[in-house]
């Protein structure tokens, strides 16, 4: 139940009915915490359909629909960032349960836009939410999660995201005939109650939260939920040893908090890690893929019509793969599966430019754009969301998600933003040959660097990242 421990009969050991039962308890939570990573999803897909319809009603320019997608992407950057203090002052889930009002205000808002500027607004106060819930989610879920499963839990989140995207991908194809843009954003109510739920009551708030909180009988009713007394209690004096042993400062510093904390020696690596991933994630290209996969295959050639059929197939590969993740991570481990997955990604994405560079025929442009969305969801797209559950001392996770997330949305957007401009000054093969060496570069940071987390708790966590920082151990 709380991170760090791997010993509760109720989620370890042999296969108990009450192991079997805490577990299916886990699960149920975990799944209501990630609707935040389906909303994310939903919320970044669903406006291209939308945009089609609610262009001309507007007499929206060019810029100005660059302007409605790419908002949303700022706003998510200013509420990634801000969000750690406030899940640490108020806790995961009232944050979570807020997170779903300001989705549900965002909604309210662009269902009834009458102009430009109401619709720009709602796309801000959606970034907020959309940007604030992707950094609560992984440290909230790796708060929830037994160690033996914590992979697991954690790649759901991707999974969700996976599942938002090609929902909002259904939707549109089902509001296209009618033109119904406000019905299709409106879909986004649905989720943001369920997160209004958690919030409420639906699932309990972190015990390690609690903990940290000196809220000892509350964590202890918590944990109980998936385990004995007995147990419980032997849990949280373990708790307590690990409190008394907590990240020693470098020589020469005093212990900090908040965003000093995290700019602290001793949290470094983690954060240089994190920041390192955030950034590949999205400079690797896969969001030129997911958001312009019909501009890319029309540029082969084929018709626009066919166009929505190939998002489709490409948003069901990328949940295929996000579940074959979920079933590896914990066999597997972290990293081979990063490491396999960023050589994919440089392979494909490299032939993918030179299918333009040679002309190639349509069929094996998308072929290219499959194989890397297909390594990329197994591997580089959820281990990056895992990992910042994972890397950071309980005291700097929440600043340390919320960092690392901004920086992907800052990254995202400036892909996204750059994309068709650069392709349209050097071509898509060179541009596609950038992320393939992005990806090189990826994947030797990831071999020198990215630490095994599989399995560990979070002081061996810490070891193997300072061995990879040539730090002291401790
Ligand atoms: C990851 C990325 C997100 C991308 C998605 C595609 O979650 O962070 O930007 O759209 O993968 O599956």
């Amino acid at each position: 139940m709380v991170q760090g421990f791997s010993t509760e009969p109720g989620t370890h050991g042999p296969i108990t009915d009450a192991r079997r039962a805490a577990m299916r308890k886990v699960w149920v939570w975990a799944v209501i915490i990630a609707v935040g990573g389906f909303l994310f999803g939903f919320d970044t897909g669903v406006i291209s359909g939308a945009l089609l319809y609610l262009a001309p009603e507007f007499d929206l320019s060019p810029a100005m629909q660059g302007g409605v997608v790419s908002v949303l992407l700022l706003g998510a950057m200013v509420g990634a960032l801000g969000i750690g203090g406030i899940a640490d002052r108020l806790g995961r889930r009232p944050v979570l349960g807020l997170e779903g009002a300001v989705f549900l205000a965002g909604t309210a808002l662009a269902v009834s836009a009458q102009n430009y500027a109401t619709l720009m607004v709602a796309r801000v106060v959606l970034g907020l939410a959309v940007g604030s819930a992707s950094a609560t989610v992984p440290i909230y879920l790796s708060e929830i999660a037994p160690t033996a499963i914590r992979g697991r839990v954690l790649t759901l989140n991707q999974l969700m995201i996976t599942i938002g995207i090609l929902s909002a991908y259904v939707v549109n194809v089902i509001f296209s005939p009618a033109g119904a843009w406000r019905w299709m954003l409106g879909m986004g109510a649905i989720p943001a109650l369920v997160l209004v739920a958690a919030g409420l009551g639906l699932v309990p708030e972190s015990a390690r939260w609690l903990l940290d909180k000196g809220r000892r009988d509350e964590a202890k009713r918590t944990i109980m939920l998936v385990t004995d007394e007995a147990t419980a209690e032997r849990l949280i004096s373990a708790h307590d040893a690990h409190q008394h042993r907590p990240v020693p400062p470098q020589r020469g510093e005093t212990r900090k908090s908040g965003w000093a904390a995290l700019l602290s020696a001793a949290v470094r690596p983690a954060l240089i890690v994190g920041l390192v991933l955030a950034a590949v994630q999205q400079f690797g290209g896969i969001n030129t893929i997911i958001y312009y996969a019909p501009t890319i295959m029309t540029q082969t050639g084929l018709s626009a019509s066919n166009s929505i059929v190939y998002s489709i197939a490409i948003g069901v590969i990328n949940l295929i793969m996000a579940v074959v993740a979920i079933k590896l991570i914990d066999k597997v481990g972290r990293r081979p599966l990063l490491i396999i997955s960023l050589a994919g990604m440089a392979i494909s994405i490299g032939m993918l430019g030179a299918s333009f560079a040679l002309g190639m025929p349509p069929v094996v442009t998308l072929l290219f754009m499959v194989v890397y969305i297909a390594v990329y969801s197994g591997g580089l797209g959820p281990i990056f969301w895992t990992l910042i559950g994972e890397l950071f001392p309980p005291s700097a996770r929440a600043d340390g998600s919320s960092a690392c997330t901004a920086v992907n949305w800052a990254s995202n957007f400036t892909v996204s933003a750059a994309f068709l401009p650069v392709v349209t000054a050097i071509g898509a093969a060179d541009t596609f040959y950038i992320f393939a060496g992005i990806c090189v570069f990826a994947l030797l940071f990831v071999f020198r660097y990215v630490p095994e987390t599989r399995n560990k708790d979070y002081p061996q966590i810490d070891s193997s990242l300072r061995q990879r920082f040539h730090l002291q151990t401790t």
